[in-house]
């Protein structure tokens, strides 16, 4: 029996799609979330064990630690509004840099040494080339982005001092849901594009907002790269196991390499509902840059890893099952408010 998993934030979207991909692996996986915007009812495997509490818990932590052998911890909790990021940047620095560091004391203290880090493509700014590499320069333009770029940085003095290896996974556009539309995409507020679309069309939302459409673009609207959420969920247990097979620590892209901009993401969604999506088109949102594409092939080198889904209609259709499902998209004990 392989040694369980800590994963925090494990109630959360990304989080809960990794944990039930994990669980069905036969993986022990242990969830610490706060649910200060996850979801109980996102853990949907029985032979998952659930605690309520913060990452910054360190009698919790040590508690945990004791009980479990973790092999490795999986580390999704965050904040991720970039806008409140702006306005309130202490509460960001506070619980995406700060309690981490108490995690990271309870790992060296009980001689755990792989971490499975959510960072982002935030970390890159504004991108210096398209398709965007691992070395391209990291000039976050937000304290969200800063506040993951500062774990990295953290990560690797770890690595230093006390042999921590880690996986720094750069996401790019999480989207859809699991195939059978259980679980899915559930944030309060919801600031993600597909979602908002989605939510124009069941009339949770009056329309959908775009935010500018004279960028150096194709069509005049933002391109961005995304990325399923089920192949985000295969790509941590190849993390995983690249970390428990002795691999080094690693900072790879996970994206498709394909770009889709805001208009096409509306096209396709009309297409996959037969719907008409009521849209408003504004001006500029300050600091979106106009592209973020990835460059996937050093994730695909090391962890073996490729999306399987490329095409978008493959992220809209189940996140479409979601909204429409049993659960409206929404789960019972919906947490959150509006920052
Ligand atoms: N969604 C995306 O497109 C995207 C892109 C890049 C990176 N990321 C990163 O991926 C991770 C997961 O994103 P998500 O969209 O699933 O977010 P989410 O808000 O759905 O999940 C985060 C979870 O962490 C929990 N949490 C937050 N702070 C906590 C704390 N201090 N202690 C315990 N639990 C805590 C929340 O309750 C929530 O369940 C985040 O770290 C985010 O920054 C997400």
């Amino acid at each position: 029996m392989s040694e369980a998993i800590l994963v925090t934030g494990g109630a959360g979207y990304i989080g809960s799609h990794t944990v039930r991909q994990l669980a069905r692996l036969g993986r022990k996986v242990v969830v610490l979330d706060s649910l200060v915007y996850g979801h109980r009812d996102a853990i949907v495997d029985p032979s998952v064990d659930f605690v309520e509490g913060e990452v910054g818990d360190r009698a919790l932590l040590q508690a945990l630690f004791e009980k479990h052998r973790f092999g490795a911890v999986i580390h999704f909790a965050a904040f991720t509004y970039v806008g409140e990021s702006v306005t309130d940047p202490l509460k960001y620095y506070r619980n995406n840099t700060a309690e981490p560091l108490t995690l990271l004391e309870v790992m060296r203290d009980s001689g755990c040494k792989a971490f499975v880090f959510s960072s982002t493509c935030a970390t890159y700014g504004v991108p210096d080339a398209i398709p965007i590499t691992e070395s391209n320069r990291q000039q976050p333009i937000n304290p969200y982005g800063r506040s993951k770029l500062m774990m990295e940085w953290i990560l690797k003095d770890c690595d230093t001092a006390w042999g921590l290896k880690s996986v720094c996974l750069r996401y790019f556009n999480a989207s859809g849901s699991s195939a059978d539309g259980l679980i899915g995409e559930d944030h309060n507020p919801e600031t993600h594009l597909i979602p908002r679309v989605l939510m124009a069309l069941t009339g949770e939302i009056t329309h959908l907002e775009v935010f500018g459409t004279d960028y150096e673009t194709p069509d005049g609207t933002c391109i961005r790269d995304y990325i399923h959420v089920e192949d985000l969920a295969d790509a941590h247990g190849r993390a995983v196991d690249h970390l428990l097979s002795g691999g080094a620590s690693l900072q790879c892209n996970l994206g498709t390499g394909v770009g889709v901009s805001v208009k096409e993401i509306i096209d396709a969604a009309q297409e996959v509902t037969g719907l008409e999506v009521p849209v408003k088109y504004g001006p500029r949102r300050e600091g979106d840059p106009p592209r973020l594409v990835a460059d996937p092939s050093l994730a695909a080198g090391v962890l073996g890893w490729t999306a399987a889904h490329k095409d978008v209609r493959d992220m809209l259709r189940p996140a479409w099952a979601w909204m429409t499902g049993p659960r409206k998209g929404r789960y019972a004990n919906t947490p959150g408010s509006a920052p």
